[in-house]
């Protein structure tokens, strides 16, 4: 037994999909950051892993990729017979090979081919292009006229419409995305999870397969257009893009493809809930950003720490090495734990508080250092144009029920928000 193990109950929260739905995660998180701050969680099933709950650690673990790669072990938790049956499918921990599992030199000769891309001045131009969208986003809602479920009504499917238009695939095309991203990446909802588990493995292995067969010869096909047909968007940056002068390789083109299809919209969608949630129900705070729009930009980012929605991402140790006084050998396995690092009550007073006077406010949703997440200028725009767009329609607000989050300890968020309104 490891000297820094964690106590079982609270290393069961941290691998169990639904606990990351409730209160019983952030107790964990608490617990874990006053009591053992980077400790072992030891749990059948699992390979052991460190899990770093404090803020500074996992800005010094991201920011140290050298020392804590991302290429050597799985990039998200997974089970023993998960990164088993992985092996068995691509011969390495993951699935796809995008730039969250790629190390340098490759990961920054990739991140480079669209990181000008997103950056701030060039996000700036799809400025009109998205205000396009989130005024579709809310005239759908005002025909809700009194109430409607904001996640399924609004929050879910402009962020699927903004990352869909950015990359160049046709809406016609949505539905065939969603769920393909579903199937690779989705929830682990009890309805997925009890389809999966009727599955044996090599059935699982197989329907794996598919799905990113699927992905590729669609993202094949988009390729081919793009370089007939060049237009303004992702796709013909990829479609055309060499590395050491070289067009990129099948896998890795798709599984470009894949993490721009995937890591731009379920994330986003959480943090549009979470504001409205607050918004819904924190006394004053509705009137307050009525009364001074200019007040959304710290909503925006309040939202984005009160909702933390990239719960984890894990890392691995490429040496012995010692962090927070502890003994971390080569190739052990690493949790970070943004939600808790964004509940830490040593830079966040009264973490629990959604408080758009946090100033500065440094969460760290987006990660940090050389993976720092290369779609936060259009998140955080995206985010800021629907609620410009959205409050001048709006003259009150209230819950209308229980939210509910969905279950998943990768990506997670609200899956219901029923709320109640009147239209200005
Ligand atoms: C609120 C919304 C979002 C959140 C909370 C979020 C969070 C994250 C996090 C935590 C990482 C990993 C950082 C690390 O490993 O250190 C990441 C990486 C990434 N994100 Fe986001 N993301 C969001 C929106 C988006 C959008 C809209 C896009 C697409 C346009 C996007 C594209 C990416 C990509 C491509 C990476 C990989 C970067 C790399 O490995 O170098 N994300 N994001």
């Amino acid at each position: 037994m490891h000297a820094a193990r964690i106590p079982d109950d609270i290393a069961h929260v941290l691998v169990t999909p639904a606990a990351y739905a409730t209160d019983a995660l952030y107790d964990a998180y608490r617990w874990l950051r006053a009591n053992n701050p980077l400790g072992v969680a030891e749990v059948e099933g699992f390979d052991p892993f460190w899990v770093a709950t404090k803020h500074a650690d996992i800005l010094e673990i991201s920011r140290n990729n050298a020392r804590f790669p991302s290429a050597v072990r799985s990039t998200t938790l997974t089970t023993q017979a998960g990164d088993a049956r992985t092996h068995s499918i691509t011969g390495t921990p993951h699935l796809v090979r995008s730039i969250v599992q790629m190390d340098e030199p490759d990961h920054m000769k990739y991140r480079l081919l669209i990181q000008s891309w997103l950056a701030p001045a060039n996000v700036r131009k799809r400025e009109e292009e998205v205000r396009t969208l989130a005024r579709e986003a809310v005239a759908q809602f005002v025909a809700k006229e009194t109430k409607c479920d904001f996640v399924k009504d609004v929050a879910l499917h402009y962020p699927l419409r903004v990352v869909m238009n950015i990359l160049g695939v046709p809406p016609e095309d949505l539905p065939r995305m969603l769920r393909l991203t579903q199937e690779l990446f989705g929830a682990s909802d009890p309805d997925t999870e009890r389809f999966k588990a009727a599955l044996s493995p090599e059935q699982f292995s197989q329907l794996l397969i598919g799905v990113v067969q699927d992905f590729s010869e669609y993202f094949e096909k988009l390729t081919a257009e793009r370089r007939a047909n060049p237009r303004d968007d992702l796709a013909t940056v990829l479609a055309n893009a060499e590395i050491d002068g070289q067009p990129l390789p099948p896998l890795e083109r798709t599984s470009y493809f894949t993490v721009i299809s995937t890591a731009g919209h379920d994330t986003t969608s959480s943090s549009i809930a979470g504001a409205m949630w607050a918004l819904a129900s924190q006394p004053g705070l509705f009137d307050r950003i009525k009364a001074d729009p200019s007040l959304i930009l710290a909503l925006v980012e309040e939202a984005i720490r009160w909702t933390t929605p990239v719960k984890t991402f894990m890392r691995s140790a490429a040496e012995d090495t010692e962090l927070r006084g502890q003994q971390l050998k080569n190739n052990d396995w690493i949790m970070l734990c943004y939600a808790s690092g964004n509940r830490d009550e040593e830079i966040f007073p009264e973490p629990d508080r959604f408080n758009i006077d946090r100033t500065p406010n440094r969460q760290l949703a987006f990660g940090n250092g050389a993976h720092v997440c290369l779609g936060q200028h259009l998140a955080r725009m995206e985010i800021r144009i629907l609620f410009e767009e959205l409050l001048p329609r709006l003259k009150s607000v209230t819950l209308d029920g229980e939210p509910r989050y969905s279950e998943s300890f990768f990506v997670n968020g609200l899956k219901t928000l029923p709320i109640r309104f009147e239209l200005a």
